[in-house]
């Protein structure tokens, strides 16, 4: 496959394949969302796990094995300076913080105000991890809350029942951290796109993307939602205001 086939689309497919069709130095921004590391769910694919995310086995897959970390070789290939945001959970910061080490690193944390509470011997689950890597010359934008390391909201609740993925990110944090770190135009690539949140936010920003998404009902309702339809078929609330707004111009 091409890359401009690839350019501005969330493509159906296993990115450790996809990527290697991507040119050396030809991505500003990798933003990804990698599937975590789960240890409490059994395996990940276990009945408890089905029963929760109500995802079918195989999808259940996708999201809670963790990856491959030869992936990151091609990150850093196919990236013209290194500039990578990568959520995770805590089971894997340790080996990717390893694998950047010679880069500027931050942690960003987006703390959630209403997370299920529990009664086992553990934390409450109210936070969630993003590593950023850059390479010094990377050039920040300017704005205060673009350069915010933390963000508080509740958990996604809504957006998650419009776009049924279990580990959708919220849509203004995404395109706090596009804006910070890149210009008009630019090109990011998301290989683990999910429900098409990167995207989307690098749409509305005027940032070229590349998403890849293995699993055909997220690869679908990820489409969609680029287009402004919401995973129950119907217009999004948010397209048909901009439709009544271009009418008043
Ligand atoms: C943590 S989720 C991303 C969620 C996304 N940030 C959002 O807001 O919707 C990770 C996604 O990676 C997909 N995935 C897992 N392995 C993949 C692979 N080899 N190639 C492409 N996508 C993959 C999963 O199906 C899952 O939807």
């Amino acid at each position: 496959m091409k890359f401009e086939d690839m350019l501005n689309t969330i493509t159906l497919g296993n990115s450790y394949e996809l990527i290697k069709e991507i040119p050396d130095n030809s991505i500003d921004l990798i933003y990804v969302d990698i599937p975590y590391l789960i240890d409490n769910f059994g395996g990940g694919t276990s009945e408890l796990a089905r029963r929760i995310t109500k995802l079918n086995k195989e999808d259940i897959g996708f999201i809670s094995k963790g990856i491959n970390y030869s992936i990151l070789d091609d990150f850093i290939r196919v990236l013209k300076k290194v500039n990578i945001f990568i959520w995770c959970n805590k089971n894997q910061i340790l080996d990717i913080m390893n694998y950047f080490r010679e880069y500027y690193c931050d942690i960003l944390v987006w703390c959630k105000t209403n997370p299920i509470p529990n009664c086992n011997n553990n934390w409450i689950s109210n936070i969630e991890y993003c590593l950023y890597f850059r390479e010094n010359t990377v050039k920040l934008n300017d704005g205060y809350e673009l350069k915010s390391k933390w963000f508080l909201s509740s958990t996604n609740k809504e957006d998650k029942q419009k776009y049924k993925h279990p580990t959708i990110k919220p849509l203004e944090l995404v395109k706090r951290h596009i804006a910070h770190t890149t210009k008009k135009r630019e090109v990011i690539l998301d290989c683990f796109s999910g429900s098409g949140t990167t995207c989307v936010a690098a749409k509305e920003l005027g940032r070229q993307f590349i998403g890849i998404e293995i699993a055909p009902e997220y690869h679908k309702i990820s489409l969609d939602r680029l287009n402004g339809i919401l995973a129950n078929g119907q217009i999004s609330l948010d397209t048909i205001m901009e439709v009544k707004n271009d009418k008043k111009v």
